[in-house]
């Protein structure tokens, strides 16, 4: 996706060879005309596959799931990453851990929100090791949804993500996939 592309090249910062700031209109500002560009493509990518809900993983694969979800008519269902006192019952639960944030965190999916019969599509903002992709697959294969694939807004093609989900059957979609990069050099594929 061109327009993303340039926007990562003209306002994205690789840190380093492994971490890519991109909060100037993704991660803490969020443009919302690129994110409904976002959205579009992910529809257009998607297109034909018959798709019932778009899933995403709490905060940062918010905003461009949404636009995905209004560009396919369809509703948005948020992983959540905290735990909630009030959420306890009808709750499916898996433990992920972040390489990337040296964190683990406990995803939760109330399951009133996935039918055994959803097309799914997940999408989110980074695409990494994709250790919370798997997390959400945990959680959405067992409330008997098929997942039909993964959208990732940026992909870090040297982690492992894409060609995990890819090796497993997955159809993975990725906006700007991002070869290799070092400190104040991003390089697409
Ligand atoms: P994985 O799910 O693919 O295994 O990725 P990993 O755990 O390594 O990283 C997950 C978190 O780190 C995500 O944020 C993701 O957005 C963020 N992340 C990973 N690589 C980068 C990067 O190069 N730049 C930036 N800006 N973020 C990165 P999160 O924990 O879900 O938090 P949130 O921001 O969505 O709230």
């Amino acid at each position: 996706m061109e327009e993303l592309r340039r926007r990562i090249l003209a306002d994205g910062r690789a840190l380093d060879d492994r971490v890519l700031l991109v909060d100037s209109f993704l991660n803490h500002q969020v443009d919302p005309e690129l994110m409904r560009a976002v959205g579009e493509e992910f529809a257009r990518r998607f297109d034909g596959e018959g798709i019932t809900r778009v899933v995403t993983i709490e905060s940062s694969g918010i905003s461009p799931a949404l636009m995905t979800a209004l560009a396919l008519k369809v509703p948005m269902v948020i992983l959540k990453k905290s735990a909630s006192r009030v959420l306890q019952d009808g709750i499916l639960q898996t433990d992920v851990y972040s390489f990337t944030k040296n964190a683990r965190y406990k995803l939760t999916l109330k399951c009133e929100f996935v039918h055994p019969d959803d097309r799914i599509l997940i999408v989110d903002d980074f695409l990494a090791n994709g250790e919370a992709a798997f997390g959400a697959l945990r959680l959405l294969e067992p409330a008997g949804a098929k997942v039909v694939g993964v959208g990732a807004v940026i992909a870090k093609m040297f982690q492992p993500g894409a060609s995990r989900l890819r090796e497993a059957g997955y159809r993975v979609e990725v906006l700007a996939p991002i070869r290799r990069m070092s400190a104040g050099k991003i390089e697409f594929e």
